[in-house]
């Protein structure tokens, strides 16, 4: 039995780090054990310009403990005023790393995203034409669509005529919740590849309708049913190199989740490693954890791996879950896969 596992020092390629006193109080438990994170773009007001990134950046480094090792990657929030010219530009200098595209209205802060594709059509031939990634949101928001199956949706009204469209654009589905997205992306080639988050890897909706309803299980796209998730832990372990972790970590505060209108987002950071060691090992797969975590998205990215590693340990007495988290603000909740987590961060 394997007791210790020495992985490279890992990348988290999508990460909700807000602002002010929450990234404060957030950007530690990433710094520590991440290498880089892909940050996403959707503040109130969004990051939408080079300058935006540039500054949100600023602030960032201002947020890490002193001695971490980590680097933010930069993405825009993608609108129907965005200007080309600007968005390549700063891709062009390595100021952002992506693209992030939000259908209006799909999930936390997006309200200023796209309502129609066709009017950012230029920005994404412009995109193509200069090899920036477009991370996508991928749910419809049509009324009429339930809310279980607007992932399977988007692929078949917006994805896929996107993609045949511009066959040159590299996109990455985020936080694949089903096994049509897992499909889609396994079939598809170079220019897809998806992340996968630690909760859904964990959770289905039973966990968070059964037996009482779960706010702090709530997170978009939403949780769907064991068969999904059994896709996804099979497309995670696979070694596959078109899937890697996101963790879609967002934290909200406690007063925000339980509330009767309760906000979407999960706050994993803090045990993310933790999770898949186990997840992994109860597969029999702890030795693809390094290509999930470290080798699959520096690839898809093109950028070198991460200098360094990190010891996960197993333990003999379940790991409770971290303390939840005080902030300036209120309480913020750390993710509780409710089974017993046997692993650790050594040191
Ligand atoms: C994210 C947030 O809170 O910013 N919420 C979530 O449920 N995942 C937004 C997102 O990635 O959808
Ligand atoms: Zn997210």
């Amino acid at each position: 039995m394997t007791d210790r596992i020495t992985i490279t020092r890992p990348d988290d390629w999508h990460l909700h780090l807000r602002d002010e006193a929450m990234l404060a109080a957030v950007t530690p438990d990433t710094a520590w054990h991440f290498g880089r994170a892909l940050i996403m773009p959707n503040l109130v007001p969004p990051v939408v310009t080079r300058d935006e990134a540039i500054a949100y950046r600023q602030r960032i480094m201002a947020a890490c403990p002193a001695g971490a090792d980590f680097t933010p990657m930069m993405t825009l929030y993608l609108t129907e005023g965005t200007d080309a010219d600007d968005l390549v530009g700063a891709a062009r200098d390595g100021v952002i790393t992506a693209v992030k595209l939000y259908p209006a209205g799909a999930t936390t802060n997006s309200a200023s995203g796209v309502r129609d594709i066709d009017k950012v059509m230029p920005v994404l031939e412009a995109m193509a034409d200069s090899g920036v990634p477009l991370c996508v949101h991928g749910e419809v928001t049509d009324s009429d669509v339930d809310i279980f199956d607007r992932e399977a949706v988007f692929i078949d009204r917006v994805l896929d005529p996107l993609r045949r469209r511009l066959p040159a654009l590299c996109v990455v589905m985020e936080h694949v919740t089903t096994s049509d997205g897992i499909d889609y992306v396994r079939g598809g080639g170079d220019s897809i590849a998806a992340t996968l988050t630690t909760h859904h890897l964990f959770i289905n909706r039973n966990h968070m309708l059964a037996g009482g309803i779960r706010p702090h299980y709530y997170c978009l796209p939403v949780a769907k049913r064991e068969t999904h998730r059994k896709a996804l832990v099979a497309a995670a372990i696979s070694g596959d190199s078109s899937f890697f972790l996101g963790t879609d970590s967002a934290p909200h505060l406690d007063s925000a989740k339980l509330a009767p209108c309760g906000c979407a987002g999960i706050y994993t950071s803090p045990n993310t490693l933790a999770c898949l060691a186990q997840i992994f090992d109860q597969h029999d797969a702890l030795d693809r954890l390094d290509g999930f975590v470290a080798l699959h998205g520096a690839a898809f990215y093109e950028v070198p791996v991460n200098d360094g590693t990190v010891t996960l340990e197993r333990t003999e007495e379940a790991q409770p879950v971290p303390q939840d988290r005080v902030t300036p603000e209120g309480m913020l909740t750390v993710f509780d896969p409710m089974v017993p987590i046997h692993w650790k961060v050594a040191g």
